[in-house]
């Protein structure tokens, strides 16, 4: 199993450019589940995320096509077989976005139960109950969920709880369905306007993408398009805490500053010194970062895809920081390699109480998801000596270049087979 090997204590100095966003691409993706003709998609991430939504595609009969790095060109001309196994979902729970489109366009879908992963356990139930409401009928079987309907119809669904890719499939699934729906409590994140966006270069009819309440008016077809990937924040706020954390200079371009709102101010509040461009940031920071508190919450509240990675730059913090996690039950996993490197953290309930050490030390540790993954990284960066990271498959998943972006800065990383 790959491993990363990093030679921490080193500041950061340099510039590098950010990829498209993961979580707009795999929705977006699904998408060309929506229309017989070719949906162009530019600035998509090299993601193993990404691989494996397009495998899914192409076995449901979807052709692919990456003319140049970084643009995918997909055609579901005809859909042969309308189903998302468990060897995939289980790998892979964005597989789940396929379930909207595919009821919308061939009123049919088999998709497994996600089932618990890493971070909690993340039901589908929010998806379920939109799809039934827009009078679809779902039953699981053998632990896949068979869907059917004749023809969706529009309907005003309010969201028990604000979920962002149940938010997705539902407005995809809206998109062909007779009749307008309503989507209330509707998740608000940059991705879903992305979407919507891409979505409404293909013909469909969609209002108050970002707004907590989504009006989609039914087409009866939707058509191909050419879109461009957003940048993704997440990867833009996991460089800007490393270097907020091993302190040093970067600027971070091709970038979505103004997606980034309650990040930076945690920075900011932790010393950093940040301006911020059109499509550009630039961090400095010198000297120990100051504790931070937060509390994860939906966009624009603090994002729990950032949770672990500012909870690392805390371990090093001068003070103590009170890291509330209030979207997933088990997302302090990342807590407990950190205390191998010498970070000082105790959980209660969902809060991580970290008391931040003058200095880290280079230790093993284990990947266990994607963010978590990052947060050791940017520990890693940190530490004094050699930091040795297990099970970087995580990594893969998310972060597109991880060691040549992080070399562009000047550390010390390399991958180890
Ligand atoms: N939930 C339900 N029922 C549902 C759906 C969700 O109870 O039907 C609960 C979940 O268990 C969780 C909360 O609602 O406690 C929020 O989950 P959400 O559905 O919003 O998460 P998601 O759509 O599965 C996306 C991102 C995640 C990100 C979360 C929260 C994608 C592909 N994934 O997941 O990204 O953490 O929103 O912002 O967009 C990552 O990139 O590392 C990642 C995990």
């Amino acid at each position: 199993m790959e491993k990363l090997l990093i030679r921490g204590g080193v500041p950061l100095e340099g510039e590098i450019g950010i990829s498209g966003a993961k979580n707009a691409a795999l929705p977006i993706m699904c998408a060309a589940l929506l229309t017989p003709e070719t949906l162009r998609l530019a600035k998509v991430p090299r993601l193993m995320d990404v691989r494996t939504m397009t495998g899914l595609l192409e076995r449901m009969g979807v052709a692919a096509h990456a003319p140049e790095p970084g643009a995918l060109e997909l055609t579901a001309a005809r859909i042969a077989d309308p189903r998302a196994p468990y060897e995939l979902v289980r790998t892979m729970r964005a597989s789940v976005l396929v379930l909207g489109p595919l009821l919308a366009r061939c009123g049919e879908a088999r998709v497994a139960l996600p089932g618990g992963c890493a971070i909690g356990l993340r039901p589908v139930d929010q998806h379920v109950k939109g799809l039934e409401a827009m009078g679809a009928e779902i039953r699981v079987e053998h632990g896949d969920m068979i869907a059917r309907a004749e023809r969706l119809r529009g309907a005003r669904i309010v969201m028990d709880l604000v979920t962002v890719t149940g938010t997705e499939n539902l407005m995809m699934a809206a998109t062909l369905a007779d009749g307008t729906t309503v989507i209330e409590n509707a998740a608000r994140e940059p991705e879903i306007v992305d979407l919507a966006a891409c979505l409404s270069a293909m013909g469909a009819r969609i209002r108050g993408a970002g707004t907590d309440v989504i009006r989609v008016e039914g087409v009866a077809a939707l058509g191909g398009a050419a879109h461009r990937v957003m940048p993704d924040r997440i990867e833009t706020g996991t460089y800007l805490a490393a270097v907020a954390a091993a302190g040093g200079r970067v600027r971070l371009t091709e970038a979505a500053p103004d997606t980034l709102d309650a990040t930076l101010d945690k920075l900011r509040e932790a010393g950093a010194r940040i301006s911020v461009q059109q499509d550009s940031i630039e961090l400095e920071m010198n000297g120990r970062p100051h504790a931070v508190d937060l509390r994860t919450a939906p966009y624009p509240g603090f994002a729990t895809d950032m949770q672990a990675q500012l909870l690392a730059l805390d371990t090093i913090a001068q003070g103590t920081a009170m890291v509330t996690e209030t979207i997933f039950e088990n997302r302090f996993m990342h807590a407990l390699e950190l205390q191998r490197l010498g970070a000082d953290i105790a959980i209660e309930g969902n809060t991580a109480v970290v008391r931040g050490v003058e200095r880290l030390q280079g230790a093993a540790v284990m990947a266990t998801d994607l963010r978590a993954s990052a947060s050791l990284v940017i520990a890693g960066l940190v530490a004094q000596g050699e930091t040795l990271i297990d099970r970087i498959y995580h990594l893969d998943r998310g972060y597109e270049a991880l060691e040549a972006k992080l070399g562009a800065l000047g550390a010390r990383v390399e991958r180890r087979r």
